[in-house]
């Protein structure tokens, strides 16, 4: 797309225009996650359709860089379709952001928010407060419109950082996983080999978990026939293990990548590659899962 809509704009937070606007009130929430997450989230236009289905259909980037990001977005059918250019202007140093309409359903509206680090104790070690301030171009005509339309927004944002949460969260426990697994603990002992036990018993309904070799598999029945797939994504360590399966590509839930289920480049060709598949053998009656061979192993032709 071209940024034609956006010419002109300055790559800046400036507070001072906002005494222009119309404060309608705030949605104010505390989270169980920590600023450098909510500033990546700031940051991460990619997991809006993925992440927010009901409040995006789609995203295409225009620009982007420290500074934040400009973008259209395509707007759920269910809510009248149409698209908006937005932008989002990120303040690091004051965990502070700023998402502007600057066109499409909203024009004009900024919605203005400052995260605060508030955790302490044993019981709380990671949480933050949000406050999420919403500035119209110009007042509602009457008190119940305000009222309507403030309610309207705090729901929404309500429902958006629900999701967010939940992604906030899951990538803080996968790094925490993956530095746990880097600190050495885990991997020189792990197995190479797992047997999840009777093949005949095992359900196929679920998704078994193994870790092997320091990375950690999801074993799964699908389309007759059990896989072993990297359990975390490449990308931002999204939750794959559960992920749909549609044409033999897993699509992650976060960013929408797609990968074979057997590994490999993802699909639409962004610079990113799923892990080989593990091994999956039946002995005995027994299923067994194995480490992927490395590199050096694919070329013996013995
Ligand atoms: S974490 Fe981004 S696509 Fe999987
Ligand atoms: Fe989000």
């Amino acid at each position: 797309m071209t940024s034609g809509g956006f010419a002109g704009r300055i790559a800046a937070i400036d507070r001072s225009q906002l005494g222009a606007l119309h404060y309608l009130g705030n949605y104010v929430r505390r989270m169980p996650t920590n600023l450098p997450r909510m500033m990546e989230n700031a940051y991460d236009w990619e997991h809006l359709p993925f992440v927010h289905p009901q409040a995006f259909s789609s995203i295409t980037i225009a620009e982007e860089g420290r500074w934040g990001w400009r973008a259209e977005a395509g707007l759920p059918a269910e809510s009248g379709g149409g698209t908006q250019l937005i932008e989002l202007l990120v303040d690091t140093a004051q965990a502070y952001w700023a998402t502007t309409v600057v066109e499409g359903l909203g024009q004009g509206t900024q919605i203005h928010t400052q995260a605060t680090d508030v955790s302490g104790g044993p019981d709380f070690p990671d949480a933050i407060e949000i406050d999420v301030r919403f500035y119209l171009p110009r007042a509602p005509q009457t008190s119940e419109q305000s009222a309507m339309i403030l309610g309207y927004l705090q729901a929404q944002y309500a429902g958006l950082y629900d999701q967010d949460e939940a992604l906030m969260v899951g990538r803080q426990e996968a790094l925490d996983i993956f530095a746990h697994n880097f600190a050495g603990r885990a991997s020189p002992n792990d197995p190479c080999s797992v047997s999840l036990g009777n093949e005949a018993d095992l359900d196929r309904g679920i998704v078994h978990r193994v870790m092997l070799a320091g990375a950690d598999y999801a074993v799964r029945h699908h389309a007759g026939e059990w896989i072993a797939h990297p359990a975390v994504c490449p990308h931002l360590l999204g939750p794959l293990a559960d992920a749909p399966i549609a044409d033999g590509l897993l699509a992650c839930p976060w960013h929408g990548y797609r990968f074979p289920i057997g590994g490999g480049q993802e699909t639409s060709g962004k610079p990113c590659t799923l892990g080989p598949a593990a091994a999956v053998s039946v002995a005995n009656g027994d299923l067994y899962i194995s480490a992927p061979r490395g590199p050096r192993h694919d070329h013996h032709t013995g």
